[in-house]
């Protein structure tokens, strides 16, 4: 047993909030209940203390200095990518720190995507990825003079149709990218079995794992991704930070997009060369402070662990898909109405009540949930909304938090239903 689990070894999420200082706060006059996690975690103290005592001992300019407190910058930066590489079980040489999850979802794109998507070729993502795993997609194809297909969604539920992948990996894609997670559906996509479908016809697959990686165990080698993208302060890191992990091969052909300090091996003034390795797509100073933070946040969920993490957060999510049709009769739950097979969330609409009405009469009560398409517009468009709720959870997420939520719901409903 530990500081922050029960004696069965379960998540105590009473124990958990101690150290997230935010939590005891009253935004708004009433107490916090921060059901907006999938936007982006609260950070535990562990992470805040990590960053001041690095900026207050070791601040310096990586890869630079030739003196002790350089040096001193650099090793806490290279052991930072280090423990992040162990986190998701990959070598620190394939791992490629970035500003957030978007930069690294571009750089595939930018980078593996121009160099290897060509007139004609294909493209395939899924009818609900956040723009982040879209846009860049759709500029390649735009520049290429390439095609993009869909995986397409159950109108109803938005659950993404699985089966219909192999029909369009028939028309020979380059690259299918789709998320681990869905932030709108919430559902976990069966990776392992995707891959070697997607490998069977010599495409590649790249995923964005921003919603996975802080709700349940991730272990890259085993998901068969080509490509994997996360952002730190979905997992109580900073805003800054995030990264790519890389296949080896695929990361030694890769091209650099930004290009500046740092990433150089010599400079003449008509040309350059370039750094090998990961070194040469992290141009100019490195974001130290944030990666510094997102190793202490990988320690801080390695230490409640991770299997606890998603148990305690399937408990919860089980607990909003039991109680959301009594407390909204006519609401419509997207993705799988089970709470095994999901991460993290629920997302759901009703008739009676607008996703931004049922936002603002719930921060009344002090509970934090998002409404808005969740940059998934493509998605919302399909099901036919402008809007949904979404409630999310993470380690520190407890019952009060949910029943503030219910009473909450039933709250819009009554003012709704006069
Ligand atoms: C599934 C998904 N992909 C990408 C992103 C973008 O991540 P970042 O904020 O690190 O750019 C988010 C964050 O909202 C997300 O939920």
């Amino acid at each position: 047993m530990s500081a922050w689990h029960r004696a069965d070894g379960s998540l105590d999420p009473r124990k958990v909030r101690a150290a997230y200082p935010i939590l005891a706060t009253r935004p708004g006059g009433n107490p916090l209940h921060y059901l907006d996690s999938a936007a982006t975690a609260q950070r535990p103290k562990q992470v805040v203390d990590a960053v001041s005592n690095f900026l207050f001992t070791a601040n310096a300019n990586p890869h630079r200095g030739a003196y002790a407190l350089g040096t001193a910058a650099t090793d806490a930066y290279e052991g930072a990518r280090a423990r992040v590489a162990r986190f998701l079980n990959v070598p620190a040489t394939e791992l490629i720190m970035l500003g957030s999850a978007t930069e690294a979802l571009n750089l595939v794109a930018r980078s593996w995507g121009r160099a290897n998507i060509h007139r004609g070729d294909l493209i395939v993502v899924t009818e609900a990825e956040h723009h982040a795993n879209l846009i860049p997609w759709q500029q390649v194809a735009r520049e290429a003079d390439a095609d993009i297909e869909f995986i397409p969604v159950d109108d109803r539920t938005g659950e993404i149709l699985w089966d219909r992948l192999d029909s369009l990996l028939k028309l020979r894609p380059k690259v299918v990218a789709l998320a681990h997670v869905s932030n709108v559906l919430g559902s976990i996509a069966p990776l392992a079995e995707i891959a070697s479908h997607v490998h069977a016809v010599g495409a590649l697959l790249s995923v964005d794992g921003c919603q996975a990686v802080s709700n349940m165990p991730v272990s890259i080698p085993e998901l068969g991704a080509d490509f994997y993208a996360f952002s730190a302060h979905k997992m109580g890191g900073l805003f800054s930070g995030g990264g790519l992990w890389a296949r080896a091969d695929l990361l030694a052909e890769m091209a650099p997009i930004e290009t500046g300090g740092d990433m150089i091996r010599e400079v003449r003034l008509r040309d350059a060369t370039f750094a090998e390795g990961t070194q040469r797509f992290e141009a100019g100073t490195p974001d130290a402070s944030g990666t510094v933070a997102l190793a202490a946040a990988c320690d801080f969920l390695d230490e409640l662990g991770r299997a606890a993490i998603h148990e305690h957060e399937t408990r919860l999510l089980a607990r909003v898909l039991r109680e959301l049709p009594d407390a909204l009769p006519d609401v419509r739950i997207l993705g799988t109405p089970h709470a095994e097979g999901r991460a993290g969330l629920v997302s759901f609409s009703s008739d009676l009540v607008h996703a931004h009405d049922l936002a603002t009469i719930l921060d009344r009560r002090g509970v934090a949930i998002r409404a808005g398409h969740h940059c998934a517009m493509p998605l919302h468009e399909q099901l036919e909304l402008s809007a949904t709720a979404r409630v999310s959870v993470a380690p520190y997420t407890d019952d009060d938090d949910l029943d503030a939520l219910f009473e909450g719901l039933r709250d819009a409903r009554a003012i709704f239903s006069r």
